[in-house]
């Protein structure tokens, strides 16, 4: 006979050996760390200098890092803490190393969005964080999708539901209702604005309570840190519409905006998105958070068709929100202007004359607002995407060195070109 008690007494035997259990289930090769980075790959790829210049430099100044000599003996291998290391020391033609960033500023935030699932958007955004940290860049990433493609490509697959953007808006729900009847105490009149009163299931979860850092988890990347989701976070829209429902006069969609916000300016540089395929209450704080709108499409006509669908969808939803009518002082301003918007084709085939096509369409119709280099369909990142690992992360010599380099090439230039519309945007933030 098991009564009540006797299963409470097996979950405390359980509880009290859970640590030990977990540690060995989880085996060692699912505990992702970055791997080291040849001189080639630092002088050629990394740094773009002369790779002789730079061993002439390593080898005058000892106390610069020199790196660790792996079994083939050819090559010195260099963690992404000492290229940081080096970036910061060495200055080649007199010019520094370090990445643009104007000085002042928050960091810049990118949201990579479409409602098209596999338009790549994940594939985009963490690309685009890895090539962004090799380029010197502190990252923020924010995975706005609770199927955490992201979080789990960053190595992050234990993930708590409380610390995800669902925890960052509930607790936003918490604060925000807090200042309003804050405000409607202080004011004086017979008029007294209604105190607005949350049920216990939202403020006893203990999230009023959580730090601006509890949601920010740290990488194998050392400068690339996240803001997680996790397949349980799946139910966030549905709480989302009865947090609206028990405070209608909260600005839903500028939670995550504010909580932003509160992290010190220079704590990161860039901040990227990656989004859900859906309009929702995360899709619309990811967009309402960005300074620049990256939107991914395939290269087929249907992309073509869901991707115009997106933008219309997301300018009435913008449209809604620009009739919010209870502003709270401080930087949120509406309507919504994004400081720069981008169409980018993904999965292109530079040989396949649909995409061709599709590519001048989409020229034709967006102007300039297509960049210039798509990223191209390469087999390389078919088999990385399987391993969860970006074409930066996996090592040039588990692969043949052109399939690897093609691919490389075409996330580079499409990084390259969205550094510098980043840049640009920049300067127009706060
Ligand atoms: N440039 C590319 N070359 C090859 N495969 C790609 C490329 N971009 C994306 N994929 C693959 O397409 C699928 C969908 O991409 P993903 O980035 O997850 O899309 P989304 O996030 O928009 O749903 C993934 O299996 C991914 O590996
Ligand atoms: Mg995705």
């Amino acid at each position: 006979m098991f009564t009540h008690e006797d299963l409470a007494r097996l979950q405390a035997q359980s509880l009290k050996m859970q640590g030990a259990i977990r540690q060995q289930t989880y085996s060692p090769e699912h505990e992702k760390t970055l791997r080291r980075f040849s001189s080639w790959e630092v002088g050629e790829l990394i740094f773009k200098v002369n790779q002789s210049t730079l061993r002439g430099r390593l080898a005058a100044d000892p106390s610069l890092p020199q790196g660790q000599v792996e079994e083939d003996g050819r090559q010195r291998w260099y963690s992404l803490d000492e290229i940081n290391e080096l970036r910061r020391k060495l200055k080649v033609n007199r010019k520094s190393l370090m990445p643009p960033r104007p000085t002042g500023k928050r960091a810049l935030r990118a949201a990579i969005a479409n409602f098209k699932g596999g338009a790549g958007k994940s594939t985009v955004a963490l690309h685009f964080a890895h090539a962004a940290a090799l380029d010197g860049y502190r990252v923020l990433c924010v995975d706005f999708d609770p199927q955490a493609t992201l979080s789990h490509s960053m190595g992050l697959s234990d993930v708590d539901e409380e610390y995800t953007v669902w925890g960052i808006m509930a607790r936003d729900l918490i604060h925000e209702t807090e200042r309003m009847n804050a405000a409607a105490t202080g004011a004086e009149s017979g008029t007294a604005l209604p105190r607005r009163q949350l049920p216990a299931a939202v403020t006893d979860m203990g999230l009023a309570d959580l730090r601006v850092a509890d949601f920010i988890k740290p990488t194998s990347w050392p400068t690339i840190d996240i803001v997680p989701s996790c397949a349980n976070a799946a139910f966030v829209e549905f709480a989302s519409a009865q947090y609206r429902h028990m405070n209608p006069e909260w600005s839903f969609f500028a939670a995550v905006s504010r909580y932003l916000d509160q992290i010190p300016d220079d704590a990161y540089d860039l901040v990227i998105f990656d989004c859900p395929p859906a309009i929702g209450y995360q899709s619309m704080n990811a967009v309402f958070a960005a300074d620049v709108l990256y939107i991914p499409s395939g290269p087929g006509y249907w992309e073509y068709d869901s991707t115009t669908s997106f933008i219309g969808q997301l300018s009435e939803a913008l449209e809604d929100l620009a009739r919010f009518r209870n502003v709270p002082a401080g930087t949120m301003n509406l309507p919504k202007a994004f400081t720069d918007v981008r169409f980018l084709l993904t999965r292109f085939e530079p040989n396949n004359d649909l995409h061709r096509a599709m590519q001048s369409a989409f020229g034709k119709v967006f102007g300039d607002r297509v960049t210039e280099h798509p990223i191209e369909m390469t087999r390389a990142v078919e088999q990385s995407g399987r391993f969860l690992s970006s074409i930066y992360e996996i090592d040039y010599r588990d692969m043949t060195r052109d399939t690897w380099r093609r691919a490389r090439a075409s996330f580079d230039r499409a990084y390259e070109e969205f550094r510098d519309h980043c840049v640009a945007a920049w300067e127009k933030v706060n």
